[in-house]
């Protein structure tokens, strides 16, 4: 029997929380311990920058755009673009426009982030995102955006309460940029930020997916197999960025 076999007897939020237990890459850890060059984190950040960072909020417009007469659906994604775009929930500033503050922190310029030539394995995941985006079913481009690219290792643990995410000067002062690699508390707002909105956003995510697919074992169907093929080329993309970086498993 195959895994997608003995995954389909079970609910819509098992088979997404089981596939986000597994958006952990190996080597994550690496990423957040001191140890990484200037060039290595780099070679990181920007393929963050231009796989999904610079137009998240792009790709969450593509979903609305196809959402039909759903008012929470649309009003959750409105307001999740509205912070991401321009950061008037959290009053700071568009969340692509946080990461590059927290860029400069590290040393870097502007120009390191413009015209990022990406890596195969890269490209298939953000074309993948940029497709799915604005394909019907509707339902599994909000699954693919809100609870997969959105969300993270730390689903399960966050919806029973048991992983509380860090807000305020808290988010700020545990960010591994600050304590390992001597970023100024200044430029980073975008944790803040994260710490501050994200959580209502983790909420409205799986109350927007699970109750727009209602059951409907077709478009539950959909929503699992494209967040599984997301994870896929996720972790194909996160793969080669380590190998770039020259980091090899143990
Ligand atoms: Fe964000």
């Amino acid at each position: 029997m195959s895994e997608f076999a003995t995954l389909s007897v079970m609910d819509l939020k098992e088979r997404l929380l089981a596939l986000m237990d597994r958006k952990n890459h190996w080597a994550f850890p690496v990423l957040t311990r001191p140890g990484l060059t200037r060039a290595q984190h780099l070679v990181h950040f920007r393929a963050e920058y231009m796989v999904y960072v610079r137009d998240f909020p792009v790709l969450l417009a593509r979903a609305l755009g196809q959402v039909p007469d759903v008012l929470p659906v649309r009003k959750a994604l409105a307001e999740n673009i509205y912070e991401e775009q321009t950061g008037g929930l959290s009053k700071t500033a568009p969340h692509p426009e946080l990461f590059l503050e927290m860029m400069q922190g590290m040393g870097y310029t502007r120009a390191d982030f413009a015209d990022t030539q990406l890596r195969p394995p890269a490209r298939a995941y953000r074309e993948f995102l940029l497709e799915k985006s604005a394909s019907a079913p509707w339902t599994s481009a909000v699954a693919l955006l809100t609870i997969f690219v959105e969300g993270s290792a730390n689903e399960r643990a966050e919806l029973a309460g048991t992983f509380v995410r860090k807000t305020g000067d808290a988010a700020i002062d545990a960010h591994p940029l600050v304590v390992h690699y001597g970023c100024p508390k200044s430029a980073m707002r975008l944790a803040r930020a994260h710490g501050d909105v994200e959580g209502g956003h983790r909420k409205d995510a799986w109350e927007m997916v699970l109750g727009s697919t209602a059951h409907d074992p077709a478009l539950e169907e959909d929503a699992a197999l494209t967040c599984a093929r997301a994870l896929d080329l996720w972790l194909a993309y996160r793969d080669d960025v380590v190998a770039e970086m020259g980091i090899t498993r143990g």
